[in-house]
């Protein structure tokens, strides 16, 4: 595979700073050497800059829309970009950053004709828009922006929506009021932590992942840092006890290389100012490996019909 590793220090998507870190400490953890011991090459864009945007002010409800509007266009564009080059893995950046890359890599799938789908692994569901919001945070809508949900005024236009019923979230445990009553009403589907300690993480993805391959679906990946548990993964700003394991994280990973169906890829919210010594920037490139092919022994590939 060609992955092409594209730097967004997203910072724009809450109050709390140095997620702008984030992408450095990837590639100061080694994940280029990481991904190309696996025999992947490996393509280091940099790190991006928003499109041109008018300087936020503090008046509004919402915290820096217009960064974030910068944001979005720009990833929108590159997202789309990378797609026919190779597999992007965005290096966040928060996860305002999935407005863009989202948008953008499903614009792709619908060039190629083929359905896009998303696998959203983390505490929050990310599925407000900006009047439902309570925080004022952008980071907290990108699901709500990419599956086409009103009221985004001046961000790019959502040409091409993601179904609801192609979005499988995983992790849950943390869930605002107007979110929830929205995606009660919705198709998409969700697996919160009591689903996974009932009937483990294994199931409900390889089910997702079986309807990726019957509908021969592009797969993009959103990992969000705190879909772990906060003791093995402190470096995150919205911190929520009772997360995944090493094991469940690499399993999931696991599987996904197994299923091959993996086409682009957000590892997202590390703040490194919050890190232990480098750790959970360490368990996000083991992550990221996993997920492109790192295994202990061989295993005959798990196919999806
Ligand atoms: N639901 C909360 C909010 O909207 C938390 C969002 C956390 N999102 C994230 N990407 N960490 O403020
Ligand atoms: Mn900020
Ligand atoms: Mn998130
Ligand atoms: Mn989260």
């Amino acid at each position: 595979k060609t992955c092409i590793l594209i730097g967004a220090p997203v910072d724009s998507g809450k109050r709390r700073d140095g997620c702008l870190m984030g992408p450095d400490a990837f590639r100061t953890a080694g994940l280029t050497a990481a991904l190309s011991d696996l025999g992947h090459r490996v393509e280091d864009l940099g790190n991006l800059s928003p499109a041109p945007f008018t300087p936020d002010t503090d008046d509004g409800p919402l915290v820096a829309p217009n960064e974030t509007i910068g944001w979005t266009k720009q990833l929108m564009a590159s997202a789309e970009q990378a797609m026919t080059q190779g597999m992007p893995i965005f290096l966040g950046g928060d996860h305002a950053l999935s407005l863009g890359s989202v948008a953008g890599v499903a614009n792709y799938a619908a060039d190629q004709g083929r359905p896009q789908f998303v696998l959203w692994l983390d505490a929050h569901t990310d599925f407000h828009t900006p009047l439902t919001t309570d925080s004022g945070n952008l980071h907290g809508t990108p699901v709500g922006y990419f599956t086409g949900r009103n009221d985004f005024n001046g961000f790019p236009t959502v040409n091409n929506p993601v179904p609801q019923e192609n979005v499988c979230m995983i992790g849950l445990r943390s869930v605002d009021t107007p979110e929830r009553m929205a995606l009660e009403a919705s198709n998409i589907h969700r697996h919160d932590m009591r689903d996974i300690d009932e009937n483990g993480i294994a199931r409900p993805l390889s089910a997702f992942l079986n309807r990726v391959a019957q509908a021969n679906g592009f797969l993009h990946v959103s990992l969000d840092v705190d879909f772990l548990d906060p003791s093995v993964a402190p470096a995150v700003g919205t911190t929520v006890p009772g997360g995944a394991t090493v094991r469940e994280g690499h399993l999931i990973c696991e599987m996904l290389h197994d299923s091959g169906l993996m086409t682009s890829l957000d590892l997202v919210e590390l703040n490194p100012f919050l890190d232990e010594r480098g750790r959970t920037a360490h368990l996000m490139v083991d992550l990221c490996a996993s997920a492109l092919g790192r295994r202990v022994f061989d295993r005959p590939t798990r196919s999806y019909p």
